[in-house]
């Protein structure tokens, strides 16, 4: 059965407030039609989703350039039913449509496989939940016998239907043929005179057709999202879901409530993370590296045994195995660091190549640059790449030491082996196993010199 995913996403999203179409709102960093577009995919990889939007038709398709989907415009909010409508001249006869929400981010794949083996054959599939408040939801009527006779929407609702606590979330897995024939027959008379979808149901009973009922693993995976504070919650929901993940796969996670995914991560064996720590974009974390608290990690790769202590931020670096980062490192896009480097305290890297067991430990700037094997970059270090236009390259040979408080203003090459007296300023390239001075002042002394003193006011 070939099964046509259709994603509901034409809704403004008011109660965002916010310019932000609705379901481009980021959920664990990535848009909530995003998570939904790829579940579709994974659901039916052969047929390609169709997406119903009303606005910022622009913004939704910029931002989905990247996965095939087909668009179809639904210029007037009249209800799911009519949004429904609008996909239908695009899909075969002989398909099965399965309905989502852009607004609906963790419907899981598994729950919509389930969903799809109770499809029954001349009939349709649809989950309900049971929910201790079901304020808002439409109501799921059965007759004596148990069987679902219809959808009844609150504000349509009895008193007595209201108390009915199976509600209705929305998804649906119908038969286009029967789509085709009852949408256009959809009235609006109602309270909130809309076309509602929901009537399908009452229509399908009319026919004798079965419907089945399928429950959500989670209530979770069920829930939309109207504002913000529903957002976060389903965001908390899913992050702990990611970090508890982890931990069953051995990785160990200190706190799963202080651990945030934005993205994909491939972590592997003996693996520590302290708490605070956010992972965008992918990641990948190799065996037994401990990841300290408050580090922030974006598009990286760790090699074996890496340490990355305290307040570090790393972006778009590779990072080999037995490196020591951090506290208070900052890595910048662009940086290759070969084995056992140590980055330490208040040291910045960007663009920069630093090659087995060199070490940069304090309040440095090693920016555009090369670095051998086995360097020694002393304290306060700057590589002066900019010249007010353009950027330079600084090239430093195998076993340099560079002393501290040195300005090494680039383009410039220190040739290997060569020692830089701290605090020189150097400007030209320096020759290999040279001790290279460049301090022009003698020091002196002068006796009796008083401090200034504050005036009195
Ligand atoms: C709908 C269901 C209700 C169910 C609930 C689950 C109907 C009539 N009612 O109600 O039984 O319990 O969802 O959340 O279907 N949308 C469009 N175009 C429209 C109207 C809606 O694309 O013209 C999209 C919205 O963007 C949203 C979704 O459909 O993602 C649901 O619309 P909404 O108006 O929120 O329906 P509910 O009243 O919540
Ligand atoms: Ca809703």
């Amino acid at each position: 059965m070939a099964i046509q995913v259709v994603i509901l996403a034409a809704g403004q999203g008011k109660r965002m407030y916010s310019a932000l179409p609705k379901v481009l709102h980021l959920l664990a960093g990535k848009p909530m039609l995003e998570h939904v577009i790829s579940t579709a995919i994974a659901v039916s990889p052969k047929v390609t989703p169709i997406v119903i939007y009303g606005h910022e038709g622009e913004k939704l398709r910029a931002q989905f350039a990247h996965l095939s989907v087909r668009w179809v415009e639904q210029r007037e909010q009249l209800g799911t039913g009519h949004a429904l409508l609008q996909a239908l001249p695009l899909i075969h006869d002989d398909d099965h449509v399965l309905v989502l929400y852009g607004d609906v981010p963790l419907i899981a794949a598994d729950t919509l496989q389930k969903l799809i083996a109770a499809a029954p054959q001349n009939g349709l599939a649809m989950l309900t939940a049971h929910l201790d408040k079901p304020t808002g939801y439409g109501r799921i009527k059965r007759d004596q016998a148990g069987r679902i006779i219809a959808i009844v929407e609150e504000k349509d609702a009895t008193e007595t239907e209201r108390a009915i606590r199976e509600i209705n979330p929305g998804i649906y897995l119908v038969p286009a043929m029967h789509l085709k024939k009852w949408l256009p027959r959809l009235k609006n008379h109602n309270e909130q005179k809309e076309y509602y979808l929901t009537d399908i149901i009452a229509m399908a009973v009319a026919e004798k057709l079965t419907v089945e009922a399928v429950q959500p693993a989670m209530v979770e995976e069920i829930a939309g999202v109207n504002d913000k504070l529903a957002l976060v919650h389903l965001e908390r929901f899913h992050q702990r879901q990611l970090a508890e993940n982890l931990l069953r796969q051995g990785v160990m996670v200190l706190d799963p409530n202080r651990l945030d995914i934005r993205g994909e991560v491939k972590i592997g064996r003996e693996v520590i993370i302290d708490v605070n720590v956010i992972f965008e974009g992918r990641v990948v974390i190799g065996d037994g590296c401990v990841i300290g608290p408050n580090n922030i990690i974006r598009d990286t790769t760790l090699g074996a045994k890496v340490i990355v202590k305290t307040n570090s931020v790393i972006e778009e670096a590779e990072i080999a195995a037995g490196c020591v980062i951090g506290p208070f490192a900052r890595i910048r896009p662009g940086s290759v660091l070969g084995t056992e480097v140590h980055i330490g305290n208040f040291v910045e890297v960007k663009n920069s190549k630093i090659d087995h067991g060199s070490k940069a430990n304090h309040l440095s700037y090693l920016g555009d640059s090369e670095v051998g094997k086995r360097v020694n970059i002393g304290a306060g270090t700057i590589t002066c790449n900019y010249d007010g236009a353009n950027k330079h390259k600084t090239i430093i040979g195998d076993d340099v030491h560079i002393g501290s408080g040195s300005e090494l203003v680039a383009p410039v090459t220190i040739g290997e082996g060569a020692t830089i007296a701290a605090g020189s300023t150097i400007t030209q390239d320096a020759p290999a196993h040279q001790l290279i001075l460049t301090q022009q002042l003698q020091q002196r002394g002068i006796k009796d010199w008083q401090r200034p003193v504050k005036k009195a006011k």
